[in-house]
Parts: structure tokens; C-alpha cells; sequence
């Protein structure tokens, strides 16, 4: 057996349901600094996964010193008053989206990722009327109720959902799995285009114009991040955004992982040149400091006549916490003026590298791709949770985590702080490469 032994048990006063690593010994991490965490064994950890996509920024204590200065004379406030501070922070989320999408539009705050979601889905709903939903194969939109729903795995069903809710999934976007992919050279033909704009005709069992019950919304992800790092094909997204809108459906683009430049430009919806009507937003925005997510709506979906006042509260929502951080966030993020460019050579640094790990590694790696601050390493077979494991042990001086998820288990997801160095990128290359040539060593050799 290679390398360390990784952490200590996990205490039998802790709950297990919410350690998603599945594992039963775990890093006990006392501190965080750029792109490294720190466990209480001395052991250090290169995080090429940004704790889930948030710490775009990477590990940074003055975000949260700064953020505490602000709200210093303002520790708490009730959900249902409002301060200058709530304002002044939608003034600038709505900007980030109005900017790039050339309309005006209102900013609703929720607590995290699938509440978020579930925000938006209130304001398609309240716009027209609760009908069914269409998503992708392989979509994931949080565990809630609701959103374990719209989520592909069976898996975030099994002990709660809302089986009255309609969902409809449309084919996989990805074109390694499509059927039609042996007959299309060039992405997307005549096949997937058709697989995805059939809806709303009375052979495909959603009712589309004419019907009382039709799809109220279309949510989408421009990069499928949990479901296997999948970048839909342009076109495809394309046809399916202009299907959904000419059947009258909200189009509802889930930037939650994407947002903020995770790949490459601010928004992901950019890439494919698609234009919601409502986009959440998450990850980005606090970099992991506090929990919240900002919902755009296109006026008028949100103003008064449309989603009323009172449509949703929570007791958390908009704390000056958590509005502090965002604002000082912000900062971050406008004082950052080459960060598209910055992205792309990261994408190029994650695209090198990966393609020398394959051509050395031919047995163990399919295919790399990378977009962004994103890329995939596609492995022979459903091999990532070891190899995920193996991240964290096989080097005697370093762990590096990767993510893996149950939904695309021959993908290792690689999505590290935007600010990564190519020095770092070349000590994530040098344990990903200890780690795959062990994986290599324990398959069975013909
Ligand atoms: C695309 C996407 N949607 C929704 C969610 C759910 O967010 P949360 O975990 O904050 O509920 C996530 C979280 O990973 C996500 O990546």
C-alpha cells in the first residue's frame, strides 16, 4: 500500500449522513491558506477542487477580517427590515448581470445553492403558473425537496422529494455518451437538436402553448459540474434555450458552480452565447465565507405585480454577515482586471499538464478536457473514487484533493482556486501522477 494514512475516525457523537466522502477516516483541516489546506496531523493538502467551487480567491483571512469590519456596527438584523448594506449589495449583484446580459433586472437573496434554485423556480412559477420542469440528463440542482427533483441520481431522492413536481429530462448534453456522436463530425446535428426541441407537441407528453398545464421552466448548467465536468455543445444549448422560450417556458440557468469566471467568462451561459431569464448564482460570491445565493430575474419576472411581496422569506436570508462578505468580495472580484485572461491561461496550464498525465498514463486515462478554471480527467473505467483517494495519500509531503462524483464515477473534477501558480499546478501534476501510476499498478494486467 502506497503513501500515508489520511486523518483520524470520525467521532461516533457526529452525524454520518452529511460526509459525502463516504469514508469513515477523514483530515481533520485547522487552517487554509492560498490554494493549501492544513490538518491537525501537519499534513498538507493542495486543494485543486476550491472547497466545491467556492474559494475561487482561494483561502483568504482578510476576506472575512475585512468583511467583519464592515458589519461591525450592524452584527445582525431581523430578515424583514432593510439596510443600506442589503441595498447597496443588490445594487451591485444587479449590475453584474444586467451588464452582461443588456437588460435591467431584480436581485432576490437566498441561503445557499438549492434554496437558490428553489427561488428560482417560485418566480417562473409565479410568472406562470406551476407546470412541469425540463432539465438534462445528468443535470444536478442541489438535494432540497425540490431540487433533489430536478438533480439526475435516484440516490438524492431516496428520502425526500417532491414527487408532485413534473420534470422532464432532456438527453444527455454531453457528446462523449450521445448516441448520434459516431455520425457527427462537427458537435451537434440533426439527431441531438431534435432530441432536444421536441417538447410541448401532443406526442411528447408536455403540453406546450394552447395547454393549461405546459413546462413553466427550462433550467439548464453551461458546464454540467457534478455531472462529469460536461460543456453541452453550443449549438445544442442554443436550439434547446430558443425551443424552451417559444413554448413560453422560463429559461433558468443555473450559475451556481459556474458564476464568477469558474469557466472563464463571468457567467457560463456566455460560452454557449445563450441568454436566461432568470440566472443563480452562488459560489463565486462569497468564496465560501458565508452562505448565500443571489437569483436575477429580467424585469418584470420579479417586481411586485409579478412575484408579490411576501412570496418567500427565510430568517437568515440577507444577515449583514454574510452581506458583508459578498461586498468585500466583490471588491475582490472588480479589483481583478485580467481575470478573463488569467482564466484562459489557467485553462491552458490545466491543459497541458493534463495531456502529458495521459500520454503517460494510456492505460488508466480515456480522454482530458478543460475549460476555464475546470477539467476533467476521463479515466478506463469507474475508477475515480480510488483514484480520488489515492490524490490524498500516494505522496509522502502532499495531499492533493480532487473531487469525484456518484453520478460521473470514471471523472476526476479538477476545479482549484482561480489564483492557482503554475508552480502549483506542477505540484498537483506530480501527485496526480504518483496517483495514477499506483492506480495503473493495482489494475489486473492481461
Ligand atoms: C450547479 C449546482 N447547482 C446547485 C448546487 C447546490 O448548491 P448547495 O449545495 O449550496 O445547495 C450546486 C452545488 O454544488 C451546484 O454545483
Amino acid at each position: 500500500m502506497p503513501g500515508v494514512t489520511n486523518g483520524a475516525a470520525v467521532p461516533p457523537f457526529a452525524g454520518a449522513g452529511n460526509l459525502i466522502y463516504r469514508s469513515a477516516v477523514v483530515p481533520r483541516f485547522v487552517r487554509g491558506s492560498g490554494c493549501f489546506l492544513e490538518a491537525d496531523d501537519g499534513r498538507r493538502y493542495l486543494d485543486a477542487e476550491a472547497a466545491n467551487g467556492t474559494v475561487a480567491l482561494g483561502y483568504d483571512a482578510s476576506i472575512l477580517q475585512e468583511a467583519a469590519r464592515r458589519c461591525l456596527d450592524l452584527p445582525a438584523l431581523p430578515s424583514f427590515c432593510e439596510s443600506p448594506l442589503r441595498l447597496g449589495v443588490l445594487e451591485r449583484l444587479e449590475r453584474l448581470f444586467s451588464d452582461v446580459l443588456g437588460t435591467p433586472g431584480r436581485v432576490e437573496l437566498d441561503l445557499g445553492g438549492a434554496q437558490g434554485m428553489e427561488t428560482a423556480l417560485r418566480i417562473a412559477f409565479s410568472a406562470n403558473g406551476p407546470g412541469t420542469v425540463v432539465v438534462f440528463e445528468g443535470a444536478f440542482h442541489g438535494r432540497s425537496g425540490i431540487t433533489s427533483m430536478l438533480s439526475a441520481s435516484p440516490r438524492y431522492r431516496e428520502l425526500l422529494a417532491a414527487w408532485g413536481l413534473e420534470v422532464v429530462r432532456l438527453p444527455s448534453p454531453d457528446c462523449r455518451t450521445c448516441p448520434h456522436a459516431a455520425a457527427s463530425q462537427d458537435g451537434c446535428r440533426t439527431g441531438c437538436v431534435g432530441a432536444v426541441t421536441r417538447w410541448g407537441s401532443e406526442l411528447s407528453g408536455v403540453g406546450g402553448p394552447g395547454f393549461g398545464r405546459k413546462a413553466s421552466a427550462f433550467v439548464f448548467e453551461a458546464v454540467q459540474n457534478v455531472g462529469g465536468m460536461v460543456v453541452p455543445d453550443p449549438g445544442l444549448l442554443r436550439a434547446a434555450v430558443a425551443h424552451a422560450r417559444a413554448q413560453g417556458a422560463v429559461v433558468i440557468a443555473d450559475e451556481i458552480f459556474t458564476g464568477m469566471h469558474r469557466v472563464g467568462p463571468r457567467w457560463g451561459f456566455e460560452l454557449a452565447g445563450v441568454e436566461p431569464d432568470v440566472v443563480v448564482t452562488s459560489k463565486g460570491l462569497s468564496n465560501g465565507g458565508a452562505a448565500l445565493s443571489a437569483v436575477w430575474a429580467r424585469e418584470p419576472l420579479a417586481d411586485a405585480d409579478h412575484y408579490p411581496p411576501g412570496s418567500h422569506s427565510s430568517t437568515f436570508v440577507g444577515i449583514p454577515h454574510a452581506l458583508a462578505v459578498v461586498d468585500t468580495v466583490l471588491d475582490r472580484w472588480e479589483g481583478w482586471k485580467s481575470v478573463r485572461s488569467d482564466v484562459a491561461a489557467l485553462a491552458e496550464g490545466l491543459r497541458t499538464r493534463l495531456t502529458g498525465l495521459a500520454a503517460d498514463h494510456p492505460a488508466v486515462i480515456d480522454r482530458v478536457d478543460a475549460t476555464g478554471g475546470t477539467a476533467r480527467i476521463v479515466l478506463s473505467g469507474p475508477h475515480a473514487p480510488r483514484l480520488r483517494q489515492l490524490c490524498a495519500t500516494a505522496h509522502p509531503d502532499l495531499g492533493l484533493l480532487v473531487a469525484a462524483t456518484g453520478m460521473a464515477p470514471d471523472v476526476i473534477n479538477i476545479h482549484p482556486p482561480l489564483v492557482i501558480t503554475p508552480d502549483e499546478l506542477d505540484r498537483m501534476t506530480e501527485v496526480l501522477d504518483l496517483a495514477l501510476g499506483v492506480l495503473d499498478g493495482e489494475r489486473p494486467h492481461a
